[in-house]
């Protein structure tokens, strides 16, 4: 278990240690063990019962810092079925999508998990999370990844196995829908159908073509405010004495996000004032050949 561990490290903890270099590796303590990197062996011994943030030696003289990982760290370095939302993106999710504790929240797909384990983490044990995932083997990697970083089953935690939306239309009683799937325009609807008024969908896509399609098919709808979309960049930078510059690598692109707020049942999204630019639409486009 990772989540919420405090005190000198135990057998079964997630332990994570950093070389010199910045260079990562996980474990999970047992006694008796030992950990083998190309620069000698760790004695799980010698971290159990060691504070975090201890600095282990391995029997090549390498040393190393020893943490917990965070659940950035967890998200990143965990095993994968279908692409991860990175950290960055979770963050603005869970923020600016407003994930509060006791919500309840819809997610699809569930993929790996890793927005799953961010989802819980916001809504807490008062809260609810329904997580779907069409493959199965997906579910499987979803689960055991959520597991482990809570330490067994989350009671906030529903995993459907099955196409979102699983309930029958018109059932309400969502606060948040977070879509991550190829199609999420094919998803507006019936996430509609789930939110209750004054609820958020959010939806987190790769392209700018998905883009388009999405925050039309919110407006085209009707029962959402104006989307608002955006996408989160983050550069490092690096910081030595006056040498203070971006780092020269950065993730360049994950995706764009999507929010709007549902409107309340029978009303209809005011017609925008603002026209849309000339050219905007496709069709004007093709007359204007
Ligand atoms: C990019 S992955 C999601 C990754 C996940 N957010 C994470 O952080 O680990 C997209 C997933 O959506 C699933 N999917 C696509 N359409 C779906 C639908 N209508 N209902 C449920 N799952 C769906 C796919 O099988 C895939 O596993």
């Amino acid at each position: 278990m990772i989540f919420q561990r405090r005190g000198p490290f135990q057998p079964g903890d997630h332990v994570q240690l950093t070389d010199d270099k910045g260079r990562r590796h996980r474990l999970v303590l047992a006694p008796g063990q030992s950990f083998h990197t190309h620069r000698g062996s760790v004695a799980h011994d010698d971290l159990i019962g060691a504070d975090e943030g201890s600095v282990v030696r391995a029997s090549g003289g390498t040393a190393y810092v020893a943490l917990r990982p965070l659940l950035a760290d967890y998200t990143v370095s965990m095993a994968r079925g279908a692409a991860v939302v990175y950290p960055k993106d979770a963050a603005q999710i869970v923020g600016l999508a407003d994930i509060f504790p006791g919500a309840r929240v819809l997610e699809a797909g569930a993929g790996s998990g890793a927005l799953s384990c961010w989802l819980l983490r916001a809504v807490g044990e008062a809260g609810l999370l329904v997580s779907f995932e069409r493959r199965a083997d997906f579910a499987g990697v979803a689960r055991r990844n959520v597991e482990a970083y809570f330490g067994g089953p989350h009671p906030a935690w529903r995993l459907v196995i099955g196409d979102f939306p699983a309930r029958p239309a018109g059932q309400a009683g969502a606060d948040r829908v977070v879509l991550d799937l190829l199609a999420p325009w094919d998803q507006v609807a019936p996430a509609a159908d789930c939110l209750n008024p004054g609820g958020l969908i959010c939806c987190y896509v790769a392209t700018t073509t998905q883009l388009s399609r999405v925050v039309e098919a919110l407006r085209g709808h009707g029962g959402f405010d104006e989307p608002a979309a955006w996408e989160a960049l983050q550069r490092g930078w690096h910081v030595e004495g006056l040498a203070v510059r971006p780092e020269h690598r950065m993730v360049g692109h994950t995706g764009f996000l999507v929010t709007a707020r549902r409107l309340a049942r029978g009303v209809s999204a005011p017609p925008r004032r603002r026209r849309p630019a000339k050219g905007a639409q496709a069709d004007e486009l093709e007359s204007a050949r």
